[in-house]
């Protein structure tokens, strides 16, 4: 593989602060140069403490709200309102009601049904088309990874190349007990990115982060290795459990 951008942290709080800081720094950069920001989040639980730092100070009075517009790199077929919603724990967490306007937030629709709900996410994208694209090109994309190697809702095995003619797709995946029924954006959109950073966690998580980081490129087992924007950055952020089974050349 490429050589990889990989930060390594003690712990997942300093992570989290460190993400926190690279979102003020990249948000105010953009809106600096006249843009919207745009942030795709990601769902599962390592992004929480994140989320909830960026609501805090002195974060929420670094950020420029009201420039920023938030999609989702995935969500669950459920209501926005039920926990394992993405969107809902977004809502608990970083979508500060004051603070974003309703208009800039751009949520997959969990509740309709699967492929109507990718439908719709995808004439949702349509409408921030940028460049020959049919769908924006996203400033920050917020990725978690699984311990089975999957991203956003990209499962091993699962996904065939040949599907990837459209921005959005539904999958069905059983992961740890999570709503299997899943709308995910695909690498269409996730490559053509300005910039990727994954967030990732726990020794659970160790294996995986060596397989994918390592020298096989196998994205059918590996589905996270699918994820390498064209013109974009892709940076690792892990804690040092995640890390622990890196080889030393890696980095
Ligand atoms: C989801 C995700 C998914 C998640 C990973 C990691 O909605 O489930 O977007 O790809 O990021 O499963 O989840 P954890 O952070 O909980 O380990």
């Amino acid at each position: 593989m490429l050589k990889q951008n990989i930060l390594i942290f003690p712990n997942p709080d300093d992570l989290a602060r460190a993400a926190a800081k690279k979102i003020v720094a990249m948000s105010e950069n953009t809106v600096l140069q006249g843009r919207i920001f745009s942030l795709a989040l990601a769902g599962g639980d390592t992004p929480q403490t994140l989320y909830r730092l960026l609501a805090q100070p002195p974060y929420v009075n670094q950020l420029p709200w009201s420039q920023m517009h938030f999609f989702w790199g995935d969500e669950r077929c459920v209501s926005p309102d039920d926990p394992e919603s993405n969107y809902g724990q977004a809502r608990r967490t970083i979508l500060v009601k004051e603070l974003v306007p309703e208009g800039n937030v751009h949520r997959i629709r969990g509740e309709m049904e699967p492929i109507k709900a990718a439908q719709d996410y995808a004439v949702q994208l349509r409408t921030f088309a940028e460049e020959s694209l049919a769908w924006p090109r996203i400033d920050l994309v917020l990725l978690g990874m699984g311990a089975d190697g999957h991203t956003a809702s990209l499962f091993p095995n699962q996904i065939s190349a040949e599907k990837w003619d459209s921005p959005t797709l539904a999958v069905t995946a059983n992961y740890q007990g999570r709503p299997a029924n899943r709308v995910t954006l695909t690498p269409l959109v996730f490559n053509s990115a300005h910039h990727i950073i994954f967030l990732v966690t726990g020794k659970s998580k160790a294996k995986a982060l060596a397989a994918v980081l390592g020298n096989t490129y196998d994205p059918k087992r590996w589905p996270v290795q699918r994820i390498h924007p064209s013109r974009g950055s892709v940076m690792w952020m892990v804690d040092e459990d995640a890390a622990s089974q890196l080889s030393g050349d890696i980095n």
